[in-house]
């Protein structure tokens, strides 16, 4: 049987460290929401584990048990040949493996605890807006979100998520404060101003070129919500209606032709 998985790019609209556990894994505080982009997968049911990547970011993905689609596929105790268009960035601080392992869970109707896969894994596998806590394993849906209108901006660069995590100074910061429900747009973006991505700081540091980016969405933003998302360096950009992120993007296409830039809906 052929199945067809979509696997959305993957946003923390805010991501705060609350602690860190004796393990070393860092206790998180996020709003995640889902991108109508992202990468697509095939699967066929077969005998044989086999993988074929293609799209626009698939050179150095690998076709072997070190893909976590492959090791998600071991999980469910699901064999076939996986066909993987990969459209999103990878090690960027948008879901990319975690996404795509998430979709290949939903897809093979595996519904179990996958949290052994990564930290993103669990609220990928629901796949819709959510406050992830604990290492990620605790996902609680949030409805009643207005919908986002975003650009995502990625100038090319890896960042290795311990090492953002190790450079971080404060470990013990707040969670996140209370979000009333069903929020208007307006209280929705007074609230979100107000909350933070803790990672911000030690990404910069780890890559200046982040700092660039936040620039220049800040410029075309104007005042809107501008962040990283994850561990970066993919950031973020919040706009009234989809013909100013339109806009936008282009813009910041024609500043930057070699960043990666897409404008979006979040939700
Ligand atoms: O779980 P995942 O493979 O995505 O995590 C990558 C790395 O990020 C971990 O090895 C760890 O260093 C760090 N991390 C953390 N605390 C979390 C999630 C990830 O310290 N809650």
């Amino acid at each position: 049987m052929a199945i067809e998985a979509f696997a959305p790019a993957k946003i923390n609209l805010t991501l705060h460290v609350t602690g860190q556990r004796d393990d070393g894994y860092h206790l998180l505080d996020s709003l995640v929401v889902f991108a109508d982009m992202g990468d697509r997968l095939h699967l066929a049911d077969g005998p044989e584990m086999r993988m074929e990547v293609t799209g626009p970011f698939a050179e150095g993905v690998p076709t072997n048990d070190r893909n976590l689609v492959w090791q998600a596929a071991l999980l469910a105790g699901w064999t076939g040949l996986i066909q993987l268009e990969k459209n999103l960035p990878h090690g960027a601080g948008i879901g990319g493996g975690s996404s795509d392992a998430a979709a290949l869970l939903r897809a093979v109707r595996f519904a179990e605890d996958a949290s052994v896969l990564g930290a993103d894994v669990p609220v990928c596998q629901y796949g819709r807006a959510a406050r992830m806590s604990g290492i990620g394993d605790i996902v609680d849906p949030v409805a009643g979100l207005p919908p986002l209108h975003a650009v995502l901006v990625n100038p090319g660069v890896h960042v290795p998520t311990p090492r953002v995590f190790d450079a971080l100074k404060t470990k013990e910061n707040p969670a996140m404060e209370a979000l009333a429900p069903a929020p208007s747009m307006g209280a929705f973006v007074r609230w979100l101003n107000d909350q933070r991505n803790d990672l911000e700081a030690p990404a910069v540091a780890t890559q200046p070129v982040i700092a660039d980016v936040l620039k220049a969405l800040s410029e075309v933003a104007r005042g809107g919500v501008v962040r990283m998302s994850g561990s970066g360096a993919t950031c973020f950009a919040l706009f009234e209606n989809a013909g100013r992120a339109e806009l936008a993007a282009k813009d910041i296409a024609a500043a930057h032709p070699d960043w990666w830039v897409r404008d979006c809906l979040l939700s």
